[in-house]
């Protein structure tokens, strides 16, 4: 059984699809979607040996050797350009996953597809793929145990961007069930920074609690456009 955000990420993948799996780690992901008949061949990739013998283990106890090949290395280091279609990198750090993506251009502009999912510095990544030409067509949240983690799908086109806030609020997640949650998490998580920072008499704790209070008006905002 998959959890909620393994679930999730694995329902983005179109049927019929060659698709990387970046950092696979269990190899959850691969497993499913090859049983489930929805790929025809995956690349499960991880730079751990350790982590990877553990998705070799249960790729043979699947029987699922001749769809789900493993490949041990960095990033998309391991992929050449044009073997697989669609591209999973999830639960690492988003300075890392924009990285891994920066250093292999040649294989993601041979994608139609990109999945993601950021554990943090989700603006980060956004901007990036919006500065490299890439469209994020849909976004969604998912709630697996007390967080609640973003996906962000992409493929190339232009992305229409109204306002900078968008890097941190998603383009699409306003259409999102959890967005009210997600967006109220948000507005108290930067209230309580700003309580913190009224406490310190410094001009960076200044010039940071005045750069966050302008954030937050952007939340408070979009809280306003899309919830109430
Ligand atoms: C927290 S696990 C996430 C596993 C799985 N993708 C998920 O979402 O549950 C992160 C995995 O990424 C792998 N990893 C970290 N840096 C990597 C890199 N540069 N290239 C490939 N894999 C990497 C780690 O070894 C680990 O197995």
């Amino acid at each position: 059984m998959l959890s909620p955000r393994l679930k999730a990420l694995a329902m983005e993948v179109p049927v019929g699809a060659r698709l990387a799996d970046i950092g696979t780690d269990h190899g959850l992901v691969p497993v499913y979607l090859a049983k489930n008949h929805i790929v025809t061949k995956v690349i499960a990739t991880d730079i751990s040996e350790g982590s990877l013998q553990k998705a070799r283990e249960l790729i043979k106890a699947e029987r699922l050797d001749d769809i789900i090949e493993t490949r041990l290395g960095p990033g998309l280091e391991v992929i050449e350009p044009g073997e697989v279609d669609t591209i999973i990198i999830a639960g690492m750090g988003g300075q890392l996953m924009t990285q891994i993506l920066c250093e292999s251009m040649d294989v993601i502009k041979a994608c139609t597809k990109l999945i993601l999912q950021p554990m943090n510095a989700q603006q980060q990544i956004r901007r990036w793929l919006v500065d490299q030409g890439y469209k994020i067509y849909r976004e969604c949240l998912v709630k697996d145990g007390k967080y609640i983690y973003e996906i962000i799908v992409a493929k190339e086109g232009f992305q229409q961007k109204v306002d900078d806030i968008q890097y941190e609020i998603g383009f699409r997640l306003n259409e999102d069930p959890l967005f009210k949650e997600f967006i109220g998490l948000k507005i108290s998580k930067t209230e309580a920074i700003i309580r913190e920072l009224q406490k310190q008499n410094t001009e960076n704790a200044r010039k940071r609690k005045e750069h966050l209070l302008e954030k937050l008006n952007k939340y408070k905002e979009a809280y306003r456009c899309f919830v109430q």
